[in-house]
């Protein structure tokens, strides 16, 4: 089966390109530097021939909140058009658990934006909800900065291992559309300030991290569960601790 991997190159998209033809699929990796620009539809017509599914696992460059939902308007708009003409049977979108309760940031706006174009269209779809990547950690200190300390709400999370997410988007991805969301989550819960403390330590990060109820994510107010998963969200086997000893963990990844 030919699968279009839009963002193939990402941290993610990289993985799954891999865990696909691991399985014997067709497993195209598109991206700019692959010569396919969702923005511009260059290269779109020729890589989606003969598609069956195509996984959009890409992230715009720039979160400046204009920018980012320009990117996703825009490369989905052109995405799902050239899909139709494809025919293309499968549409998986990689998204964020509790995407829908973060209207208050610009990213997440972003993200609700992508998902009501997927959900609109005539292509069936399989909407992936992940938790935060544990890859991710360090990216979290970096846009919560207050000064030159790190300001984090202490409420629950269930972060996940990159890995763990390839292989969830690369299972659903081969199965049937569900024409509606489905949650995936790590197996442990983890206060955020704590976690990112506890990662920054590791990467011998000097940055004070502050826990502070008052402190946004993304531009969104937290409550207590709203990063959380539903109790049904099939888990990731992957603990933190283990993460930690994986040459994955060794690459602070910035986003
Ligand atoms: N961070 C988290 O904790 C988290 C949690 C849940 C879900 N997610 C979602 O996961 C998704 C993937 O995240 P990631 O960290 O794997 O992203 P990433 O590593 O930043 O990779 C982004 C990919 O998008 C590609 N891309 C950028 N502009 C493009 C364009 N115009 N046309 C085609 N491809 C383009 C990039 O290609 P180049 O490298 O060539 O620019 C790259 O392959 C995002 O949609 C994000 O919302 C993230």
């Amino acid at each position: 089966m030919k699968i279009v991997v839009i963002g193939g190159t990402g941290l993610i998209g990289s993985k799954l390109v891999s865990r696909l033809r691991e399985h014997a699929h067709d497993a195209v990796a598109a991206a700019p530097n692959t010569g396919v620009n969702t923005l511009t539809g260059e290269g779109l017509a020729e890589v989606l021939r003969g598609a069956s599914v195509v996984v959009d696992v890409s992230n715009s460059p720039d979160w400046d909140d204009a920018a980012v939902l320009k990117f996703f308007e825009t490369s989905t708009r052109n995405l799902l058009s050239y899909e139709a003409t494809a025919g293309v049977k499968h549409h998986v979108a990689l998204s964020v658990v509790g995407t829908d309760r973060l209207s208050e940031s610009g990213y997440f706006r972003a993200k609700i934006a992508q998902e009501k174009l997927i959900k609109e269209s005539s292509i069936p779809y399989s909407i992936v909800h992940a938790t935060q990547f544990f890859e991710f950690l360090k990216g979290l200190a970096d846009i919560s900065m207050v000064g030159d300390k790190v300001h984090l709400p202490p409420v629950l999370f269930q972060p996940m291992a990159a890995a763990d997410v390839a292989s969830a988007v690369g299972r659903i991805a081969v199965g049937q559309p569900v024409n509606g969301i489905i949650e995936i989550g790590g197996p442990e819960q983890f206060r955020v300030d704590e976690l990112v403390r506890r990662r920054l330590a590791t990467l011998k990060d000097p940055r004070e991290v502050i826990a502070d109820s008052d402190a946004r994510y993304s531009g969104a107010k937290l409550s207590e569960k709203t990063l959380l998963p539903g109790n049904d969200a099939p888990l990731g086997e992957t603990h933190f601790e283990t993460w930690l000893t994986q040459p994955a963990a060794q690459i602070p990844k910035a986003a």
